[in-house]
């Protein structure tokens, strides 16, 4: 199993480092533009393997995508990160122009890969390599929703005085602060609705601070958030790698499913080693659908401003 991951800023040594740790992949292979910095981050990671007790054999490449060639995941989370106060929609002008270069030279190596798009805003830059790739829609995963899910159970746990073992729950919509769905009525504590231990307007204020769950990192850091992002990534290779069939909420394209067509937008979908092996439809309430259906017109708004 070879992975490549583009971007070795934050974010992306943190995706490789937890896929390292995790032990299941053979190869990663860390490209960045910057002269010398994936090269630097992947002997760094790779003096951690004795320590961490991994095998992985990770490379850093300078822009040399012949060192990806026959990769079976590639992860981009190449592009600018936001500042504290800007939106995710805010860095299209620049991601737009890296995602699809980085896209196409990835495919171009590894004409099988599953493509998981982490850059910002990420729906959008997920439609976008479904239009410059081509690759088959089952293909292309957009993360946002198992962060933001991530973060839900954090708030949730936090809320209910609960472990975090002790809570599921799940984002779906966009992956920015408006567009975020957390679906409270789903949400659970040990199978028991979260509902039966804390009030709505409890749970309305978890739903806020999950919403704008990387903005507050993002103010306290002064860049956005890694840790989580690059977790959150682990999970969905290591779900594609080893052929899970978990669910994770991912930004898909959609034709028809939840009554939204032409976007990628986060929903849950079965991951094994064909990428999107379903999309699972679940019943939603009337004001979810609603905020799904205004998420989706969000992420609309931005698609429109690519040149595709
Ligand atoms: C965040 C970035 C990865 O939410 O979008 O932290």
């Amino acid at each position: 199993m070879k992975i490549t991951v583009v971007g070795a800023g934050a974010v992306g040594a943190s995706c490789a480092e937890y896929i390292a740790i995790k032990n299941f992949a053979s190869e990663v292979v860390l490209l960045d533009i910057k002269e010398g910095y994936a090269e630097g981050k992947a002997m760094d990671l790779m003096q951690c393997a004795s320590l961490n007790g991994f095998d992985t054999k990770i490379t850093g490449s300078t822009n040399d995508y012949h060192k990806t060639a026959n990769s079976d995941i590639c992860v981009i989370t190449s592009g600018i990160p936001r500042k504290p106060g800007m939106t995710r929609e805010e860095l299209i002008g620049i991601n737009a122009g890296i995602v699809k270069t980085v896209s196409t030279n990835l495919v171009e190596h590894s004409p099988n890969t599953v493509l998981i798009v982490v850059s910002n805003p990420m729906d959008t830059m997920t439609y976008l390599a479904h239009k410059v790739t081509g690759l088959p829609k089952h293909k292309i995963i957009g993360m946002g929703g198992a962060l933001d899910s991530a973060r839900f159970k954090y708030r949730l746990a936090e809320a209910l005085d609960a472990p975090i073992s002790d809570v599921d729950g799940m984002v779906i919509g966009g992956h920015s602060d408006v567009g975020m769905v957390p679906l409270t009525s789903h949400a659970t504590r040990n199978s028991i609705k979260v509902s039966e231990f804390i009030s709505n307007e409890r749970l309305e204020q978890v739903k806020q601070d999950t919403k704008v769950g990387g903005a507050t990192l993002t103010k306290l850091l002064g860049t956005s958030a890694w840790y989580a992002p690059g977790a959150a990534v682990s999970g969905l290779v290591q779900a594609i790698a080893c052929d899970q069939k978990k669910i994770f909420p991912c930004s898909v394209l959609l034709d028809g499913e939840y009554g939204l067509s032409d976007l990628c937008i986060g929903v849950p979908v079965v991951l094994g080693s064909n990428g999107i092996e379903k999309i699972v439809e679940i019943k939603l309430s009337d004001s979810e659908k609603a905020h799904l259906q205004t998420s989706a017109d969000g992420v609309k708004k931005t698609n429109s401003l690519l040149d595709v």
